[in-house]
């Protein structure tokens, strides 16, 4: 497959923080949507677009929560949203499209990992539903909102991707549950999804990306006993981080998706990959953890999915009729 995945040189690289990415960037007058923006790399994302001049609108499952972590920061708006329930994702679009304003940037940021099995509205897996198509129905619902000619869209996805492609005869596990296969293919939807909304969006103006943000211990490894964090050589018994060089900090944790959002190195491109603030290759056949695998930026799967996923939540912005 010939493929536009290929670094360009962007002058920025994994030590490089949110704040570095804006430098020089005035972001007065935009408007991003930040899912999951007060937590982890969303609440740096948020912090880092509002210090650039933008007005950020944080949609959270938390609402109190996310107010505590964005106390004291300017042109920041909270309101209510869970991504793996359907009324609550129409309800905060259709609460925004009144406000009758237009958005320039939507970062698919909110996420869940390696969960117990758990299940959300009609027996979805809850990691694909709340990961991937509680973020396909938001975008869709919110899309008469998002800007012709500029804004962008980025789903934050994971090297994780390289788990596992979309499970197309089983995607809700209803024949053995595997939390970590379940995160691979959430975040393999993440890539789909942004290759198709490029495909769709691109005669309005409108690029989408996904990356991999890097490893950054965040509240994200609730789920993980500490045994496991052991295990995978994270931590030690006492809870201490035995190489704490193995991990970005939030701040430069933040600074890929915030790259691909801004980036005027990206203008004129879409449907792209990214890691460490920068395009990312392909993944090496050959194994290790880093570029995007084959099965993620197939754009057969992406039109495929976005039918699976127009299918099971009944929206889709780009339907005839719609
Ligand atoms: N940290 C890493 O090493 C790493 C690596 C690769 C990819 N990522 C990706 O980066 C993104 C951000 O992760 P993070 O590390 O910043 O995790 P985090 O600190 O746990 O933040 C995740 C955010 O998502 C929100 N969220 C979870 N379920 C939701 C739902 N049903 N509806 C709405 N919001 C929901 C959480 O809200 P509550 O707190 O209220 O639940 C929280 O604000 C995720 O997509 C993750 O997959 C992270």
């Amino acid at each position: 497959m010939s493929t536009a995945q290929h670094r360009i040189g962007s002058g920025f690289d994994a030590e490089s923080t949110a704040d570095d990415v804006l430098r020089g960037i005035d972001l007065s007058g935009k408007l991003a949507v930040v899912t999951g923006g007060y937590s982890g790399l969303g609440l740096e994302t948020t912090r880092a677009l509002v210090k650039a001049g933008a007005r950020v609108v944080v949609p959270a499952r938390r609402r109190d929560v996310a107010q505590e972590a964005l106390a004291g920061l300017d042109r920041v708006e909270v309101d209510e949203l869970d991504l793996g329930d359907l009324q609550s994702v129409r309800g905060f679009a259709e609460r925004f499209l009144a406000s009758e304003r237009s958005i320039d940037i939507v970062i698919n940021n909110a996420g869940i990992m390696a969960t117990p099995e758990t299940r959300v509205g009609p027996g979805w897996e809850a990691q694909f539903a709340t990961n991937h198509l509680g973020h396909y129905a938001l975008v869709n619902r919110l899309w008469p909102a998002i800007a012709p000619g500029g804004a962008r869209v980025v789903s934050v996805s994971s090297t994780g991707h390289h788990r596992s492609g979309i499970r197309w005869d089983d995607p809700h596990f209803k024949q053995g549950y595997d939390k970590w296969e379940a995160y691979g293919q959430a975040k393999t939807a993440n890539v789909l999804f942004a290759v198709h909304l490029d495909r769709l969006g691109r005669q309005y103006g409108v690029r989408a990306f996904s990356l991999h943000p890097g490893g950054i211990l965040t509240p994200l490894q609730r789920h993980l006993a500490k045994e496991e964090m052991v295990e995978r050589g994270w931590i030690d018994e006492t809870g201490a981080l035995v190489n704490p060089d193995a991990f970005k900090t939030p701040e430069q944790g933040a600074a890929t998706q915030v790259w691909a959002a801004t980036s005027p190195r990206l203008d004129g491109m879409g449907g792209l990959y990214c890691e460490d603030c920068d395009i990312a290759e392909p993944a090496p056949a050959d194994g290790g953890r880093s570029g995007v695998k084959d099965w993620a930026i197939d754009p057969e799967q992406a039109a495929r999915l976005w039918e699976l996923s127009a299918d099971l939540t009944g929206v889709n912005a780009f339907a005839s009729g719609s």
